[in-house]
């Protein structure tokens, strides 16, 4: 099965922020595009919105002039939904209201030919229960872009249960066609950016709620010692509070209120004191005097102690990379088999250990350290430490990661940390997604890297932590905070488990 030919008609109905994006990707590929809207006249002028785009492209040089000419002379804006009886394509960006696409459906499908694929744009409807409203939903397919669709080039095409592989992959190779990076998915809540990245926001809302740390100290971490582009409160002011919460809702909701996907409290009073993120001005932070203006600064540690030796108990694991890190600061380090020790043991006879799901007040003198994406190119670091931590051994956690460079956040004594927490978080839900059906490791990588711009897709994330890493690190939080929303999915136990016994291990 291949893509449309370039020549067939494609239409999009529905011409506001997403159906002008779309139409413009496939009225670029060559294709000859119809518009359709309810609103009059919103057609005519998305029609012309999208021309100036593509001036503007023509003034950037990234459009010849005579493709632009012929782009507009293939663009027409429909009066009714009857002129789109020839289309090959219809794409709908309409209204995200089941009852509102289900009745568009059915009035299209007595329109089009036979011959027509039927597509939908939701983001978080099902798209089986949109295509039940049709005679043969087997035609009909999710075509999920991203915002904003000509810059963005991931596509999920999910498939509906009563979807046919024939229109599913036609609809793939077509997105392919159209110079997308689509990825093959099921219709399952949230489909796999908007299921997978959920705790990514859930879990620094939680970080915070449980007065670990501020969110500006949240985001910093984050982005400075996680790797991620953005922090979860600046990403969720950006993309409106009541737009990230209103999915949040959609995705727990349509898992019939699975706790690993509990909305936030803390975001639900946000939404309801009206403060939905730069675009009214407040939201976590204070945008009154212009983009991020009023943001506070990150905590960031006073000078510490540095540490003139360290002993390395065991292996760190993932952040194994440090003790280089170390000696290169001209710190010694001396290195010490140890059977259950993955420690680093300081001067004043504390441990500094990577956040694993324990808290420091059940050890005697134990100062937390985040999980990096790299520990080398990491320029913060967060620390976390309980009242009965040593201040000497606090100080000298601090020196130490001063001495190589990083700045220290001191966070309050929250298990599992920052980073660490989403991290595996993520990589159980890609685990749990695969095993239920949802999309390939492959697909699942490549979503979240272009969808939400993570630093690594989460299978690659699992690879380089080391198979048991999340599955450890889930278990000890689930014994602290047993409402199930740290649970480890039974796919990620196979696959821990799987890799114990291939090394000779046992569980
Ligand atoms: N905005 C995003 O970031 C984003 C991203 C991915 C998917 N989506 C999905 O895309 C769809 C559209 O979202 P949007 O942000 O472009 O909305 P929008 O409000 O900008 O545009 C919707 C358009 O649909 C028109 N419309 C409403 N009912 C109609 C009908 N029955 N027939 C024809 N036209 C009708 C409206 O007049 C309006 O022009 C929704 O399903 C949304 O969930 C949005």
């Amino acid at each position: 099965m291949t893509a449309l030919d370039l020549s067939s008609p494609v239409a999009v109905v529905g011409t506001g922020t997403m159906g002008q994006g779309i139409a413009q990707v496939a009225l670029v590929a060559g294709h000859p595009v119809r518009l359709y809207d309810a609103a009059p006249g919103r057609a005519r002028a998305a029609a012309d919105a999208i021309v100036a785009r593509l001036d503007r492209l023509v003034e950037k040089e990234r459009l010849t002039g005579a493709d632009r000419d012929a782009a507009r002379d293939r663009l027409r804006p429909a009066e009714s939904l009857g002129d789109l009886a020839e289309c090959a394509l219809v794409v709908e960006a309409v209204l995200e209201r089941l009852d509102v696409k289900q009745e568009l459906f059915r009035e299209l499908e007595g329109i089009v030919g036979e011959d027509c694929l039927l597509a939908t744009n939701t983001s978080s409807l099902s798209v089986t229960a949109i295509g039940g409203a049709l005679a043969n939903p087997g035609r009909f397919v999710g075509l999920h872009f991203f915002n904003p669709a000509p810059l963005l080039p991931l596509v999920e095409v999910v498939s509906g249960f009563a979807t046919d592989v024939t229109s599913a992959t036609r609809a793939y190779e077509t997105a392919r066609a159209w110079g997308k990076t689509p990825v093959a998915c099921a219709d399952t809540p949230g489909f796999i950016v908007n299921r997978i990245a959920r705790p990514f926001y859930a879990e620094a809302f939680a970080v915070y709620e449980a007065q670990g740390a501020d969110p500006a100290t949240i985001d910093a971490v984050l982005r400075e010692c996680g790797g991620f582009r953005m922090g979860a409160f600046e990403l969720t002011d950006l993309i409106g509070q009541d737009v990230n919460e209103s999915v949040t809702h959609s995705v727990w909701e349509s898992f019939f209120q699975d706790v690993r996907f509990t909305p936030s409290l803390a975001q639900r009073r946000l939404v309801e004191s009206g403060r939905l993120g730069r675009k009214t001005g407040h939201g976590w932070y204070d945008y009154a005097d212009g983009a991020g203006g009023g943001r506070p600064e990150p905590h960031t540690a006073e000078p510490g102690r540095t540490p003139a030796h360290v002993v390395a108990e065991g292996d760190l694991g993932p952040a194994s990379e440090l003790l280089a890190l170390i000696r290169e600061a001209g710190i010694q380090v001396r290195e010490e088999d140890e059977d259950h020790g993955t420690r680093l043991v300081l001067p004043s006879g504390g441990q500094l250990a990577l956040a694993d799901g324990q808290t420091s007040v059940e050890f005697r003198d134990v100062v937390y350290f985040d999980l990096a994406l790299d520990y080398r190119r990491a320029t913060r670091i967060a620390l976390s430490a309980s009242q009965d931590t040593s201040p000497q051994t606090l100080a000298e956690a601090t020196g130490l990661f001063q001495a190589l460079g990083k700045d220290v956040s001191v966070i309050g004594d929250v298990p599992g940390m920052i980073v660490a927490r989403t991290v595996a978080r993520i990589v159980d839900l890609a685990h749990d997604a695969v095993a239920k059906g949802v999309a390939t490791e492959e697909d699942i990588d490549t979503a979240m890297r272009l969808g939400v711009n993570y630093p690594l897709g989460p299978f690659e994330w699992s690879r380089r932590l080391g198979r048991n890493w999340a599955y450890a690190l889930l278990d000890d939080l689930h014994l602290r905070d047993p409402s199930g929303r740290y649970a480890p999915s039974l796919a990620l136990y196979r696959h821990a488990y799987a890799s114990d016994k291939r090394q000779g291990g046992s569980s």
